[in-house]
């Protein structure tokens, strides 16, 4: 719980929905511990409340396989593996491949090196290339490309698919005057009006953490 970050609601309410929510694992916690002891950016880090909406999400949706843009140290992958079908997989993507030791050293603690695919490589590029199709992706990569993974997820993702799309009110950033955004909050604010008017998609905006759309295609 020390290793959580939170931005839109008081630590209060954070700490009380905590509580009441699925409680880390003991691996998750360590997983969690180490990368905000030693590994640069752990704000990325899903975290205990967030990875427990994950979990939650992927019991209820029990997808044959997920798809994740954004792997970092491997935090929500283990999440995201939770309600997968007997045979199905989680093909996680990352540019960054120094993490894979910590990465392998988590999930095979978890029981789940089978289960996740790491694939390395600029996401743009790998998605295209998968021959799986998925029921459930968790969209957590770089914000200035997420109207492009918008619209290639699109083409790719069948009609009932869910697309959890993470840190869609920037730290509180996208409340501010567009003057005061930091460009990444702008990015964000672009590829919310860019889901918003699309007519295939419907979607909930849920101000947790950083903010998380699910957004399913409907058509
Ligand atoms: C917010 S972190 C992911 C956090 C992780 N999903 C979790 O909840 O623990 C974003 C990750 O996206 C990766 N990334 C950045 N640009 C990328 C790109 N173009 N393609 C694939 N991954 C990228 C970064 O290396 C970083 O590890």
């Amino acid at each position: 719980m020390e290793h959580e970050h939170n931005w839109i609601t008081s630590e209060e309410v954070h700490q009380y929905v905590q509580r009441y929510s699925i409680p880390e694992t003991e691996v998750l916690l360590a997983l969690n511990k180490e990368t905000n002891e030693s590994v640069k950016g752990a704000q990325m880090l899903s975290g205990a409340h967030q990875g427990a909406i994950l979990k939650m999400l992927s019991a209820l949706i029990n997808p044959r396989n997920v798809l994740e843009l954004g792997t970092y140290t491997g935090y929500s992958a283990i999440c995201l593996a939770e309600g997968l079908q007997e045979d199905g997989k989680v093909h996680t993507i990352d540019i960054d491949e120094r993490l894979n030791p910590m990465r392998i050293q988590y999930w095979e603690a978890a029981g789940l090196q089978a289960k996740i695919i790491q694939h390395i490589g600029p996401a743009l590029e790998v998605v295209p290339a998968l021959e799986d199709t998925f029921d459930l992706v968790f969209l957590d990569a770089d914000k200035g490309n997420y109207i492009n993974y918008f619209d290639l997820l699109m083409d790719v993702l069948p009609v009932g698919a869910v697309i959890l799309a993470d840190n869609v009110m920037f730290h509180g950033d996208v409340l501010k005057p567009e003057e005061e955004q930091s460009k990444a909050a702008k990015h964000i604010q672009a590829f919310n009006d860019h889901v918003q008017a699309s007519d295939r998609v419907a979607t909930v905006m849920l101000p947790v953490r950083d903010g998380i759309s699910i957004i399913r295609k409907i058509k």
